[in-house]
């Protein structure tokens, strides 16, 4: 069997063993007999009893986790590639997440703990009572507004509380929430405010990064121009000068001030919309992913609970930005749903210096830490040193998230984060799927460096070769999950069903969910690795983005006659876009140049969607009926062998694009 080694740290009590078997192949570390002790589940046997019946466990869960209004009529219904869950059911997501606190001992217990970029700046905290007075306040000044229920209202807002304030109101009087990533244009918060139609837009004065202040309001300002947003509530954070636009901007201390602290929460229908967010796809254009209430609710209460083994006295700590999904369902509802007290932090990750997570950790005794792989890296390079400047041993679980984790990352968190004790739960799911699907669970194992796991109880997943059928231990393929689908899946993209068809229940059919992700099996128990995005997302710094979107806002440049981008290899990024540009006839490519064009990426999308690089060639690969391969592409850039290019029309172009590039193969990996 291999050697077997216990990892202590006298600090720690909850340690965990290890089996080395082939340590290239096979690093598989098993939870400690403490951690088993001390986890909600830690029996192996809550797979097949949930698989026995997924619909009937789903039940009991929405039951045992949720408060409800009125129960439900039917758990379960299918009409493909439609579903619903707790059809009939009543609920209101703020109610959970608040009200049923404060009849509780957690009446007075931390639900945010807010930590300000500026280090001098004290932190805020506040409680569940707190927060149930702000959301109800807020819900009232959201009336008081015209805010009706099934209306949708945008939050444009950096980390701070007044985000799941704002959220929470909305749920609370049943309007849809559509977040905005604070970091994204105004160009991208207008076409999401469009498509959405919102009435209302939060925002705030300015927020920290790096030390500097960035004026958000001003975006702001551009970003609802030609929207149908009518009123927008500003927060104070940055204390900005900042453009009042009379009639149409209001302070929020100004409305909460004459705000009654009393709202009655409204009673959703399972199925209404909680809310509405904007995520790439494989167009130029963003989707608007609809998340209903009582399945998503369900779903992020269940995922918080088990993956990552949270209790009372724990302090959770999710590291992603409200603006992506993550955020959502664990820096806002998951934790606030089982009362947990959470850290929410508004700068930048090594500001003033590569080790202020840790200072934070140690600051407030983070025990469970959830973060994704590209900040990992970009803290491998900053060194060691950095962590073991704090006491980090009040963490006893790690989390990972948004793109597959390479084996030398994981082993960086481990030791030197989690000190060897800590399991690294590899969340794998995404922005459509609400909540986490495969992992594996802190009290069960196992946990092995670039595997994720295996679908969390009552979901079902398989991997299919391209004909539909299922491959076997050691198999690759295309991950799919089968019906019934779990409680959080999303139940459309906002007005375009069309879409919504084609690409997620075309490939394999009505019945079967399509991810998007390849995948491999990896055991015999099922558990899955992951292999990266089949289509043409990326995944720039865990940001998801479409290589078509880079694309539509470098061809808005006049000098652009025709462009393709594609991701790259990055060191900490994981990928990066890079542009192959062919000017139109005249224009000479420059450096200046290049920065102008790139800039217009900057504009449409935002700055962390900026190419890498922008490489100006005379021609591009192209088929002979046009069409531009950018498989070729893609290969020049990752080093991975061209192949056969005879059936080109230009095949002699790709000899000049690999001296432009720099290209080395370094063989497939
Ligand atoms: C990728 C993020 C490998 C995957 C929650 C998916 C992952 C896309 C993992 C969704 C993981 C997410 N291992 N790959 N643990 N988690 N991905 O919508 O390609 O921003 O399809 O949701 O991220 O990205 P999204």
């Amino acid at each position: 069997m291999g050697i077997i080694v216990e990892q202590k740290s006298e600090k720690v009590t909850a340690s965990v063993k290890w089996v080395l078997e082939d340590p290239k192949q096979k690093e598989v570390w098993w939870p400690s007999e403490e951690l088993k002790k001390m986890a909600w589940v830690s029996d192996e046997s809550i797979y097949e009893q949930a698989d026995k019946d997924p619909t009937a466990f789903w039940a009991n869960r929405a039951r045992e986790g949720l408060h409800w209004f009125k129960e439900w009529d039917r758990t379960y219904e299918r009409n493909p590639p439609y579903f619903k869950w707790f059809v009939g059911g009543r609920i209101n997501a703020s109610y959970n997440a608040v009200d049923r606190h404060i009849k509780t001992g957690r009446r007075y217990k931390a639900a945010i703990i807010w930590e300000p970029e500026p280090i001098d700046e004290p932190a805020r905290v506040l409680t569940y009572y707190d927060l149930y007075r702000e959301v109800d306040k807020f819900a009232n000044v959201l009336k008081s507004l015209g805010v009706k229920r099934g209306d949708r209202v945008g939050i444009y807002l950096p980390m701070m509380p007044e985000v799941q304030i704002a959220m929470l109101a909305c749920a609370r009087i049943g309007a849809a929430h559509s977040v905005v990533f604070s970091a994204f244009s105004a160009d991208s918060l207008r076409s999401r405010l469009k498509d959405a139609e919102a009435k209302v837009l939060i925002t705030a004065d300015g927020y920290y990064r790096r030390g500097k202040v960035l004026n958000l309001k001003a975006e702001a300002d551009k970003g609802v121009e030609g929207t149908p947003v009518k009123d927008v509530v500003v927060v104070r954070r940055a204390g900005l000068d900042v453009d009042i636009v009379e009639g149409r901007d209001h302070w929020w201390h100004e409305l909460m001030e004459d705000a009654d602290a009393h709202c009655e929460p409204e009673a959703m229908d399972s199925e209404d919309i909680l809310f509405i967010l904007y995520t790439s796809g494989t167009t130029g254009k963003p989707k608007g992913v609809v998340h209903t209430t009582g399945g998503y609710l369900t779903q992020a209460y269940w995922t918080s609970k088990w993956d990552f083994d949270i209790h009372d006295d724990d302090l959770f700590w999710c590291t992603a930005d409200i603006g992506w999904i993550t955020g959502h369902t664990y820096s806002c509802y998951g934790p606030l749903l089982l009362g947990a007290t959470m850290l929410i932090y508004e700068g930048a990750p090594d500001y003033p210096e590569p080790d202020r997570w840790w200072d934070i950790v140690e600051k407030y005794g983070v025990t469970i830490f959830y973060t994704a792989p590209t900040a990992i890296r970009m803290f491998v390079k900053c060194g060691e040193e950095w962590p073991r400047k704090h006491d980090l041993s009040s963490l006893r679980i790690l989390g990972t998230v948004g793109e597959p984790i390479d084996r030398e990352a994981w082993l960086w968190y481990f030791h030197n984060i989690g000190g060897g004790r800590c399991p690294i739960i590899d969340t794998w799911w995404q922005t459509e799927t609400g909540g986490t699907l495969i992992n594996s669970l802190p009290g069960i194992g196992p946990f092995i460096p670039t595997v994720a796991g295996r679908s969390f109880p009552g979901m079902r997943h398989a991997v299919l070769d391209e004909n539909g059928n299922k491959v076997g231990v050691g198999g690759s393929g295309s991950l799919v999950q089968l019906s019934p689908f779990a409680p959080g899946m999303l139940r459309g993209i906002y007005k375009d069903p069309e879409r919504y068809k084609e690409l997620y229940f075309s490939r394999y059919g009505e019945e079967i969910y399509y991810t998007h992700d390849g995948a491999r099996v990896w055991d015999e128990m099922h558990n899955i690795r992951l292999g990266g995005r089949e289509d043409d997302v990326m995944k720039v710094a865990g940001h998801r983005l479409a290589t078509a979107e880079v694309e539509t806002a470098l061809t808005e440049h006049e000098a652009v006659a025709e462009v393709a981008v594609v991701p790259a290899p990055h060191e900490i990024k994981g990928e990066v876009p890079v542009a192959f540009v062919i000017l139109r006839k005249g224009r000479q490519p420059s450096e200046e140049l290049a920065k102008e064009i790139i800039a217009r990426v900057t504009k449409a999308i935002g700055p962390t969607a900026k190419p890498e690089n922008l490489f100006f060639v005379p021609d591009l690969p192209k088929t002979r009926s046009g069409k531009i391969m950018r498989r070729i592409l893609k290969s020049l850039m990752k080093g991975e062998p061209i192949g056969d290019v005879t059936t080109l029309m230009n095949p002699e172009i790709v000899e000049e694009l690999k001296a432009k590039v720099g290209y080395v193969e370094a063989g497939l990996t």
